[in-house]
């Protein structure tokens, strides 16, 4: 038998504002919010990577298709956040409607999402860090404290990604106002680098990159070199571009007006993310030959390779530093988040869910996660961080675009009329985001690496596993000391 949290329950803790969380978000905080969350790493490393390797020039298509993707899964969101304007994004929606235990695979989902992005980004910001100073003071790190073991230049631990990491924890323990502030001031940058990249790259696009001939790094030559596979191949990898307007969710307990505000933020910051990447990727690769574009900083490379000033490149790098720092900073936040929710309904101690009595943050679950991804982000290759965190963000997707029809037909008096709906009827859409999520997820297989004596593509084999230790744990403790059952109201 499921148990369902019943809706009631949720949105009278939520709206609990002795035990909340402070509310000081309005419309375009949200929006900032999720634009420091999406613009990063995706567009300014890996997306180099994925056109020299995956995709050709034919990546701007890859970035249509993760497009669309994520705006199906964005619609979804909007709808259940508005419903169900709660802290911990798509783990409470699948409590209130598909029950606990895939919420608690939902929540599980989420902490790959969150905390292995968050390491995914420092350890792209790590690299960003070191070329700048290098770039402007000549100073070279040590190898050794900049690489992990796994790298192809092997070393001991990447520093600077862990400790970046645990700078944002301490920002983020201290509180939401004074990091939202620093967020808005940052995104604001992020988007005039942005800008600043196609103003000055545009007059420099050479259509013949557009069809370099076949060759040995050229694939089949064209605008298609590696074929829908590596189109496909492609939208699944820099799909991470796109990941975090779900994070602004996990904020609604701090929202001014969560009904509207949140649809808001969700879709708006997607949008306005969607047309600058594919401006800037498609400029990208008019720039410069796709095959040249495997580099630590592409879009400041590309500055340099048509013979614009070396400031230029100086300042986009400058800006990729600081937009990182933002996407890190909202997704520890969206983890602190989760992990908040979580511990509040049983399934995960109750010290996590313990609010700081004059920051009212959750400082111990901030800290406690913070101290894990900074771990992680100092021993782990980038591309397979990146990678699951690909797969728990789509499989968060799927259940969350499932919980759409769930939620209208389970509590037709508590959402009918409601905050906002996906158009086309509560089937629709859920269902084509479903499905276009899974296909994704499925498209990852393609150019990634197996698991070593085996067919198993590594984020599949990753992912499988985490689900598995996820399970165990929900078994051993949380379906014990969950609230719901304690409380006797199971379903
Ligand atoms: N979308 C975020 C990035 O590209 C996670 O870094």
């Amino acid at each position: 038998m499921q148990r369902i949290k019943p809706l009631a329950t949720i949105l009278a803790e939520g709206s609990d504002g002795t035990k909340g969380l402070k509310r000081t978000l309005g419309p375009w905080s949200l929006t900032a919010m999720g634009i420091g969350a999406i613009i990063g790493t995706g567009i300014f490393v890996l997306t180099g990577v994925a056109s020299a390797t995956r995709a050709g020039p034919a990546i701007t298509i890859s970035f249509i298709v993760a497009g669309i993707v994520s705006a199906f899964a964005a619609l979804c969101y909007a709808e259940v956040a508005s419903k169900i304007p709660i802290a911990g994004s798509a783990y409470t929606y699948a409590y209130a409607t598909v029950g606990e235990f895939l919420a608690w695979v939902v929540g599980w989902d989420l902490i790959l999402e969150y905390a292995l992005g968050a390491a995914t980004v420092s350890i792209g910001w790590a690299g960003y860090f070191g070329n700048f100073l290098t770039a402007a003071f000549g100073i070279t790190l040590p190898t050794m404290w900049t690489h992990n073991h796994w790298d192809p230049t092997p070393g001991i631990m990447n520093v600077p990604a862990a400790a970046i990491i645990l700078v944002m924890t301490a920002l983020l323990a201290r509180g939401t106002r004074e990091s939202g502030m620093v967020n808005n001031i940052i995104v604001t940058i992020k988007i005039a680098i942005v800008l600043f990249f196609i103003a000055v790259g545009i007059g420099h696009v050479n259509p013949a990159n557009f069809h370099l001939p076949a060759g040995p790094t050229t694939g089949a030559g064209g605008y298609f070199p590696f074929g829908w596979q590596g189109v496909l191949g492609g939208a699944a990898f820099i799909f991470f571009a796109y990941i975090g307007f779900d994070a602004v969710s996990t904020s609604a307990e701090e929202c001014k007006n969560p009904g509207r505000d949140l649809p808001f933020g969700i879709i708006m910051s997607l949008a306005v993310c969607t047309v600058l990447y594919i401006a800037v990727v498609a400029i990208l690769n008019g720039m410069v030959p796709f095959n040249l574009l495997n580099v630590a900083s592409p879009v400041a490379f590309a500055v340099l390779h048509v013979g614009l000033p070396s400031w230029m490149a100086l300042v986009i790098s400058l800006g990729a530093i600081a937009g990182l720092t933002t996407v890190l900073l909202v997704m520890m936040f969206g983890q602190s988040r989760v992990i908040f929710a979580m511990s509040r309904d049983g399934l995960i101690p109750q010290w996590f869910a313990a609010v700081h009595k004059t920051w009212r943050t959750p400082v111990f679950s901030t800290v406690f996660f913070g101290i894990f991804i900074a771990t992680v982000a100092g021993f782990t290759p980038i591309g397979v961080v990146g990678s699951l965190t690909n797969m728990g963000t789509l499989a968060a997707f799927i259940l969350t675009s499932l919980a759409v029809p769930v939620l209208r037909a389970k509590y037709p008096e508590l959402t009918s009329g409601k905050g906002f709906s996906v158009p086309g009827g509560p089937y629709l859409i859920p269902i084509i985001s479903a499905v276009v999520s899974f296909g994704l997820m499925v498209s990852l297989m393609f150019g990634s690496p197996s698991v070593p004596g085996t067919n198993i593509p590594l984020p599949w084999a990753g992912f499988i596993v985490w689900l598995l230790i996820g399970m165990v744990l929900y078994f051993v403790y949380g379906r014990r000391n969950s609230t719901v059952s304690t409380n006797g109201k199971v379903n």
